[in-house]
């Protein structure tokens, strides 16, 4: 009785880790989900929303006040002029938005390019919008970084290809895209006619130097980008559901049909509330990154301690790590003994491969918590060792 199409893809291997972890009440590093509440402003803006009546629908593509601070924040930061009437439409999340995105432009035997590895979501939005995925590797230098090849990205483009999909700052990598990556990728895009869908919701998380670079800022991107975004990670607020997608005026009527149809709209008095957020001042984005920051080279430092080999992110929240030198058979076998025997979770590599066997080597942790609870995951995953020799 059931689809075709629901039996391409496994649940989703985040998630389902989240599960165990509250199982064995293990430390839980696998999902994204912030370990901080929002600014104390925005929530309080939260609970007047819904004081002030702000209770019912709002336009379907997103109340006013919110897609007026999203045009501004994108024409300012991102630098993508964008008009809240023609070109914002807000979701239920950054998930919603990609499929929202993807169900508007993806026809039958359209060809999408996906980074590898990549977050696990992409897999689905491709399958249930009927695109062919074509996965271009990206592989880690002898400096710590992670690229593509440019021979290999340009042999995965061909007269089907339609979008190349981009996640910068990217999970589970945290690789930020520079400018000459985006420079080339934007010349592909030309050449064979066909549009990148951005995802952009680590944007106001980056370690490095170099700055946060939309595609859709490049004057040759600005009638061929969606960029997709959202409030999940930036205000510490993943439950409130809050996303958006930027898209040029021929493609948001598109877009605004598909998110119409499968959720109507984004819950009203969150909007409104939002859009406060969006208000927040550089201050702010100045103190996420830092506290982030020292939770990255703490954490970094813990990990290397305990004996993964660690890739270190230049941006979002994630750590992927090497764990060839425990000697486990797979990443998956890997996932499930740290639970049970030392009490921490984390994401099986794999799960961020389009085949399992690319990632059985590698293991992904998210470091949004407290320190407190950062040094407690450190403190059992020191254990490794012991135990696995004690297992023989
Ligand atoms: C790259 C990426 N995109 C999107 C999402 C989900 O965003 P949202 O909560 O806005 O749906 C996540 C969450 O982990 C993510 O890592």
């Amino acid at each position: 009785m059931i689809s075709h199409k629901s039996t391409l893809f496994t649940e989703s291997v985040i998630r389902g880790m989240t599960r165990l972890c509250n199982l064995h009440d293990a430390v839980n590093l696998s999902q994204g989900t912030p370990g901080f509440d929002p600014p104390e402003e925005v929530k309080e803006a939260a609970i007047q929303a819904i004081r002030d009546g702000y209770n019912q629908y709002s336009i379907t593509w997103g109340a006013p006040n919110l897609r007026q601070a999203i045009a501004r924040k994108m024409t300012t930061f991102n630098g993508i002029p964008t008009d809240s009437e023609l070109h914002v439409t807000v979701t239920c999340g950054a998930t919603e938005g990609m499929m929202s995105a993807m169900l508007a432009i993806i026809n039958p035997g359209d060809e999408v390019i996906i980074f590898e590895p990549f977050y696990e979501n992409y897999g689905p939005d491709v399958i249930i919008s009927g695109a062919k995925p074509v996965y271009v590797p990206l592989r880690d230098t002898p400096n710590g970084e992670f690229t593509y090849d440019p021979d290999e990205l340009r042999n995965a483009f061909s007269t089907n290809t339609k979008v190349i999909v981009l996640n910068t700052p990217n999970n589970p990598l945290g690789k930020v895209f520079t400018r000459d990556e985006l420079q080339q990728i934007a010349r592909l895009c030309c050449e064979f006619d066909c549009l990148a869908v951005t995802d952009e919701i680590y944007e106001h998380i980056i370690y490095t130097s170099r700055p946060h670079i939309s595609i859709g800022s490049l004057p040759e991107m600005r009638d061929r980008t969606i960029t997709v975004s959202g409030l999940s990670k930036s205000y510490s607020m993943t439950g409130w559901r809050l996303g958006y997608v930027i898209a040029p005026e021929y493609l948001t009527n598109a877009i605004r049909k598909m998110h119409d149809f499968l959720t109507v709209g984004a819950p009203h008095p969150l909007q409104e509330a939002g859009a406060v957020a969006l208000q927040l001042g550089e201050e702010y984005y100045r103190q996420l990154v830092d506290r982030y920051d020292q939770n990255r080279k703490l954490f970094l430092d813990l990990l290397t301690e305990a004996g993964f080999r660690c890739y270190p992110p230049e941006g979002a929240y994630y750590i992927m790590t090497d764990i060839s030198g425990f000697g486990f058979p797979d990443d998956t076998e890997f996932a499930h003994w740290l639970v049970r025997e030392i009490g921490v979770g984390g994401v099986p590599g794999s799960s961020f491969y389009s085949r399992p066997e690319l990632g059985k080597t590698k293991f992904r942790f998210m470091f949004s918590k407290p320190e407190s609870v950062l040094r407690e995951a450190g403190e059992r995953l020191m254990q490794i060792r012991d135990k696995i020799a004690r297992r023989g």
